[in-house]
């Protein structure tokens, strides 16, 4: 997921790959390493930390090459430390790889390895066991070689390897991970990503999935998958730099917007096996120990706060279990109840904020099972937990967290799903059609994805107010919550946000002729109770955005407008109502010219009290 230069010329290979791996850091990494060639052996530095730590490690020696591949990880399979990252090598040290992604099937592999060919792994990483397929498969072709380990692997990757006997070339391979060579003039390049390689070259290979580059310094010969040679017209990049790291898009908020079904897609498909069975890899928590559990607090900060209140509705209407959703700033000082019988869930997406690893120290102290959602691996809430059910969002750069929130929720579904199967509250029907509705969901995003031509238009008409209310029901209630934190912390105007049936006991007493507000009204169940929210505050003056279902038209009766999200059963409906929601906030802040991706006052992690 993270970054990978590789380069073969006449220049140094050192300068080049460093350079090109500090264009990469935006995208944050945990450590990072270099391979080189050096004619008739292959040299490996790597460590933890900033690349910074890895230019101090080289500058104890004078190594450098005319070959070389770089990386920076970010990682999925072990904890961050100096074996965990790449590159990665064989038993003989011949073979270099750096990967980028995941392996499935790596047990397997490893357990194939280990078996039948005495292979000792010195790291906890998937990606190892790519290093050692080679070096069995090598029978004096690397090409051959990768050819043969990607029929053997699973998964998505871009890889590149280097053989000290091939001195002079490079082999990389993709599957559903980006990744690019670049042409220069008497050298070459492969990297994941264009602002790697901006400074020195800007004519580009886009290489598509499944397909195989051979990289030397005079040339780039690509193959398709059927092995046939493929003619690539060259891309020329006209962009800088700093539009090449978003992608094209303007923001990361708004790449990270349109990341979602992919997250999703990952976090949900990753934990499924081929009968719709949720997998708890990693995961020791026993059926024995569900049974156990008479209580679960969900305790988190902000937006993982809010996809914590959803998570409660899932967990309680599936595991029929109590479940309190609390701050963890609150949690941690007001001696809550908390004993072996209670399951304490933290949901974070860096894994290092400061109240929420308090709040879980104390929940331990006191005997609780600790089970933590979270996407950076090896961060300290994963590691002080028993039990880790990772979101597979992919690094989250913009302080306003869109898909980490996403995958979060489908997270707090499959807990829930999972549990309720276990004790036997829900039935495996209830079970493999709410997994049906779920596999679902990425698509439909992308459908809410295709609407954001009228969000834009609906943020120019709203962009100058100055305050908001957001209202809804249920589920609707935590979406709320979530929209008007978007829109706060980015576009800095009031927002506030109230379950509708509690506007009447105060602050309905705000609304005036005018007063913006976003009236969530996706539950069918409660939808007739929201017109009446809805007409109150009408009533009162208000100009309504209304967001419903696609076909329960009705809401334009009372709404002055309608984001409409497509069919699904209630209890999902975050998953695509907070879309337009992340939207609008993006795009009145861009009309109000914030600075959207750091917004002041605020941190992407917040390790303070
Ligand atoms: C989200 O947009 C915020 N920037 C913030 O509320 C954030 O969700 C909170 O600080 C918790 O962070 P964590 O998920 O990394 O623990
Ligand atoms: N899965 C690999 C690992 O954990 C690669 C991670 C990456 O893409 O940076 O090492």
């Amino acid at each position: 997921m993270c970054g990978i230069v590789g380069y073969v010329g006449n220049g140094s290979a050192r300068e080049i790959i460093i350079d090109g791996l500090k264009k990469l850091e935006y995208r944050g990494y945990d450590s990072s390493g270099i391979a080189f060639g050096t004619g008739n052996n292959l040299e490996i530095r790597k460590c933890v930390g900033r690349i910074s730590n890895l230019e101090t490690l080289l500058s104890k020696e004078n190594l450098d090459s005319h070959i070389g591949i770089g990386h920076t990880r970010w990682a999925t399979h072990g904890a961050p430390s100096d074996a965990n990252a790449h590159p990665h090598s064989n038993m003989d040290e011949s073979i270099a790889i750096v990967h980028n992604g995941i392996i499935e099937n790596y047990v397997e592999l490893k357990e194939m390895l280990i078996n039948e060919h005495g292979v000792v792994f010195k790291s906890e990483t998937d990606t190892e066991v790519i290093a050692h397929l080679l070096g069995v498969l090598y029978d004096g072709d690397l090409e051959e070689a990768v050819w043969k380990a990607v029929e053997m692997m699973r998964g998505a990757y871009a890889l590149v390897a280097i053989h000290k006997d091939e001195p002079d070339k490079m082999i990389a391979v993709r599957k559903d991970a980006p990744l690019i060579a670049g042409l220069g003039k008497g050298c070459n390049f492969v990297a994941s990503d264009i602002p790697a390689l901006l400074k020195y070259v800007r004519e580009i290979y886009l290489i598509e999935n499944n397909e195989l580059i051979v990289v030397t310094a005079d040339d780039v010969k690509i193959y398709n998958a059927e092995r046939k040679p493929v003619t690539r017209e060259v891309f020329h990049v006209t962009w800088d730099v700093d539009a090449a790291e978003k992608g094209g898009y303007d923001h990361f908020m708004l790449k990270e917007i349109h990341e979602q079904p992919k997250g999703l897609e990952d976090t949900l498909v990753r934990r499924l096996n081929d009968n719709g069975e949720i997998v708890l890899e990693g995961i020791t928590m026993t059926k024995e120990d569900i049974e156990n559990f008479n209580k679960v607090y969900i305790v988190a900060c902000g937006t993982a706060y809010h996809a914590g209140l959803v998570g409660k509705a899932a967990i309680e209407k599936m595991a029929r279990i109590p479940v309190e959703v609390e701050v963890a700033s609150e949690f941690r000082y007001r001696d809550p109840f908390v004993d072996d019988k209670t399951l304490f869930i933290a949901i974070s997406q860096s894994g290092e904020t400061l109240d929420t690893l308090a709040a879980l120290r104390e929940a331990k102290s006191k005997g609780a099972r600790v089970l933590s959602v979270v996407n950076v691996v090896g961060s300290s809430v994963a590691r002080e937990s028993d039990d880790v059910f990772y979101t597979w969002a992919g690094p989250e750069i913009a302080v306003a967290s869109t898909k980490a929130y996403t995958t979060q929720l489908m997270c707090m579904y499959m807990i829930g799903l999972y549990m309720g199967l276990t004790k036997g509250t829900i039935t495996r029907e209830f079970y493999d059609s709410y997994i049906e509705e779920l596999k679902a969901i990425p698509g439909k995003l992308a459908k809410v994805l295709e609407n954001e031509g009228a969000i834009e238009n609906l943020a120019k008409e709203l962009y100058r107010r100055e305050h908001v209310f957001f209202i809804g029901r249920g589920p609707d209630s935590g979406v709320s919550l979530e929209g008007s934190l978007k829109l706060k912390e980015i576009s800095y105007i009031n927002s506030f946000a109230i379950a509708a049936g509690e506007l009447k006991h105060g602050t309905i007493a705000l609304i005036e002729q005018g007063t913006l507000v976003i009236a969530l009204a996706t539950q069918d169940k409660l939808f007739e109770k929201m017109l009446s929210n809805i007409q109150e505050v009408k009533a009162r003056g208000a100009y309504v955005i209304g967001v419903a279902k696609d076909g329960n038209k009705d809401i334009e009766k009372q709404a002055d407008k309608t984001i409409y999200i497509p069919e699904c059963i209630d209890e999902i409906t975050p998953l695509l109502s907070v879309v337009p929601l992340q939207l609008l906030a993006y795009y009145i802040a861009k009309l109000r010219g914030c600075d959207i991706d750091k917004p002041k006052n605020l941190a992407k992690s917040v390790t303070v009290e």
